[in-house]
């Protein structure tokens, strides 16, 4: 029953930050997939044989077709189950508490994120382990340098498997369970958080799904569950296409969501999540959370979440997410961490009870409660605060930068720039490291100048080359990077950041708060120069 295939490697199937991501056209290939997840397998080896394994992703453009495969490539890898979302369909969280509450090997998870989906656009696959997070550098780099090597895949010689159909059947010798996306999702959070409080806080709520995986999740749990009106949830059809959108919740793409918390009719509360659910924007009646604002904040106020009531033991966030959460932990005397970007450096943390929330300036944050961030997560934390504070996004916020100080913070995206001009500029960048501290740059000073390298304190592990970070006298900063996990030329990403402590004018206009640092970013990278651009593509 299980075939041999032949098959050739495809120089390109590096993962990046998060996992393999690549255009539809190119996962098309004969022998694509199969070769990547067959490299998976061979790196996780015989941990696999009887061992249950967790298969789902957003729903986008290929994820049934691929799931079939990995289904009867996993058979002839001998694995014992499979558990497998009812339609395909797992977000990136439900899927980690999945393999965390199955005590599963681990999982694959279909999914190129917020990046849009359909036949022109974007695939990808990400191998998470046991402990539900994205596997840690030294697995990907393995995988890698098998797929360079592959020359067979193995599948089981068997049809297709009716995904829409809960309950089990066999494929050769493996079990495959199809479980209903959101039942084991939805009973976690009902454990870390108080949904009685929030029911009877009487709040209004808009979330936007964007078309993508959390519809089925959000409509669950915020208009069945915690009783919220029919409609709080919109877009709540997850789509192969997301409508044609990208499903990234910021304030480009969810600009009618913005419009909307910034207009008279608006909500108390606004939301919206990513392609596969592990991203969250927070918008309060008249008041934008940054990212990096939304992790301090959560984190000063977590202790009124059940979940949470014990306290924190530590804040991790990545090296361009804003210092704000740093404060937080300054005051809760917890340790606070620095790691590269991207969510696996902080499942080592957690592991080790190191850090209790975590988050980064990309929209993701998260607990140790999975292994991944959590869009709907975050939702409802905030949900939770604003129930048992009776105040609003805004007072809270405010609130907490006559405590903390504000960091104004803005990140500027360069998107498809050639690649060589990208790479000139960071390579200019760094050389010019030495030379930076002590110049004077659009009326700012520089103090320090460094490319950031994370020595990872459970394992000792190094990570270096993880971004180039310019500080300035009186605490702003500048931090530039290119993305991993485009899927065509670079994006550059440019952070800028400027604290301003709690009798300091809390009020300003974000643009006019960083104007300086901005001209100072160009004059320290030529940005201008080297990618012909003067404007950004993307402000978040
Ligand atoms: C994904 C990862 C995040 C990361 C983000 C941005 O969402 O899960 O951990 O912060 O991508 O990565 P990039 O390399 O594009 O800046
Ligand atoms: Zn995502």
């Amino acid at each position: 029953m299980i075939r041999t295939h032949q098959t050739t490697p495809f120089p390109d199937q590096k993962p990046g930050t998060s996992g393999l991501r690549k255009k539809v056209r190119v996962f098309q290939q004969p022998n694509y997939a199969e070769n990547f997840i067959q490299s998976v397998f061979d790196v996780v080896g015989a941990d696999l044989v009887g061992a249950t394994l967790v298969i789902g992703g957003d729903g986008r453009y290929l994820n049934r077709e691929v799931i079939q495969k990995a289904i009867r490539m996993a058979a002839a890898a001998k694995v014992g189950r499979v558990v497998v979302g009812q339609g395909g369909l797992l977000s990136t969280p439900a899927a980690s508490n999945l393999i965390r509450q199955r005590g599963a090997v681990g999982g694959l998870i279909l999914s190129a994120s917020h990046n849009p989906g359909g036949p022109d656009e974007d695939f990808g696959i990400k191998y998470n382990i046991a402990n539900g997070g994205p596997a840690p550098e030294g697995v990907t780099e393995a995988i890698f340098a098998r797929t360079q090597v592959i020359d067979r895949w193995l599948a089981s010689d068997t049809p297709d498997v009716d995904l829409d159909q809960l309950g089990e059947v066999a494929v050769a010798d493996m079990a495959v369970e199809i479980v209903d996306p959101v039942t084991d999702y939805a009973a976690l959070m009902e454990c870390l958080f108080d949904f009685d409080a929030i029911r009877a806080a009487g709040l209004t709520v808009s979330f936007d799904a964007m078309s993508a995986i959390t519809g089925p999740y959000a409509t669950e749990i915020l208009e069945r569950r915690l009783g919220f009106a029919p409609g709080t949830v919109v877009n709540g059809m997850p789509l192969e296409d997301f409508g044609g959108h990208h499903p990234d919740p910021n304030l480009v793409h969810a600009r009618e969501l913005y419009d909307r918390m910034m207009g008279d009719d608006a909500p108390d509360f606004g939301a919206a999540s990513d392609g596969d659910g592990d991203r969250n924007l927070i918008i309060g009646r008249g008041r934008f959370v940054t990212p990096s604002d939304s992790l301090a904040m959560l984190a000063a106020n977590a202790h009124l979440a059940p979940g949470y009531a014990g306290g924190l033991k530590g804040i991790a966030r990545s090296m361009p997410t804003s210092a704000a959460a740093d404060r937080v932990a300054e005051r809760l005397k917890i340790p606070a961490f620095e790691t590269p970007t991207g969510w696996k450096f902080f499942g080592n943390l957690l592991d080790a009870g190191m850090a209790t929330i975590c988050g980064e300036e990309s929209a993701g944050t998260g607990s140790d409660h999975v292994r991944e961030k959590d869009g709907l997560w975050a939702v409802l934390l905030w949900l939770n605060i604003l129930a048992k504070t009776g105040k609003s996004v805004d007072q809270i916020a405010r609130e907490h930068w006559a405590t903390y100080g504000r960091n104004y913070y803005a990140r500027h995206d360069y998107e498809g720039v050639e690649s060589e001009r990208a790479d000139a500029l960071m390579a200019e960048l760094r050389g010019s490291l030495a030379s930076l501290p002590g110049r004077q740059v659009a009326g700012l000073t520089v103090e320090t100048a460094d490319d950031f390298a994370y020595h990872d304190p459970t394992d000792g592990s190094v990570s270096a080359r993880q971004g180039v970070r310019v500080l300035f006298q009186g605490g702003s900063r500048v931090v530039f990077r290119l993305s991993g996990t485009g899927t065509s030329g670079a994006t550059l990403r440019v952070y800028l950041e400027r604290y301003e402590g709690p009798d300091g004018d809390l009020d300003r206009d974000t643009g006019a708060a960083l104007a300086d640092i901005v001209a100072a970013a160009d004059e320290i990278a030529g940005i201008v120069r080297h990618t012909g651009r003067k404007q950004p593509d993307v402000i978040t």
